[in-house]
């Protein structure tokens, strides 16, 4: 990424498409916390620092909370997509991650098709329960990725699949 700022208007249809994604009984769950301007690195330095918190001295490195604390450094927007759990739980919980997972597939294509380069990443803490308490989310909750939004100088470069598509397919007829 270059370090160009996404305008927020840009961001807000963005997550007007995720909005669209299906939801089984209009849970709708999916749920974002955007950081822009300043709040992009804040949100670096606290990531990097909850990882140096939370992960035991044996499998802690410099390397990976430096690079926690550097990833956003030309990103104009970061989005934390989380799954928020309903009380009543009537719904089970892959469909919500799968609805929420939707959301975040719309958001992608739609800064695709606006030339916005996006990197969804589930890297540092993302799974660990810290980051949850952190931001104030329920114990329930899930984050499905943290994404880091902003303009690249880079070509997009050809796609590549390892497995072939008829592997992934059985017809029945
Ligand atoms: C749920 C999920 C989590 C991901 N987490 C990471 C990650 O932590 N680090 C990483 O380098 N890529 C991660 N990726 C992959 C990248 O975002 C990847 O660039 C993206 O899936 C685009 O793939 P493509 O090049 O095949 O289109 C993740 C992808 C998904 C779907």
């Amino acid at each position: 990424m270059n370090g160009n700022t996404i305008p927020d208007e840009q961001i807000m249809e963005l997550l007007s498409l995720a909005d669209w994604a299906p939801t089984h009984a209009r849970t709708e769950p999916w749920r974002f916390i955007v950081f822009g301007d300043e709040q992009v690195d804040e949100f670096c330095i606290t990531h990097a620092r909850l990882y140096k918190e939370h992960t035991p001295a044996a499998s802690f490195t410099k390397e990976k909370q430096d690079k926690l604390l550097r990833i956003g450094d030309n990103a104009s927007h970061v989005i934390l997509c989380y799954m928020k759990r309903v009380s009543n739980h009537k719904i089970p919980e892959i469909e919500e991650i799968s609805a929420t997972a939707c959301a975040i597939q719309n958001l992608l294509l739609g800064a695709a098709a606006r030339g916005i380069a996006t990197f969804w990443s589930t890297g540092g803490l993302t799974h660990h329960p810290a980051m949850k308490a952190h931001f104030g989310l329920g114990a329930d909750d899930c984050i499905l990725g943290i994404l880091y939004l902003g303009y690249s100088d880079q070509l997009l470069t050809e796609g590549s699949r390892m497995i072939p598509l008829e592997e992934k397919i059985r017809w029945v007829r």
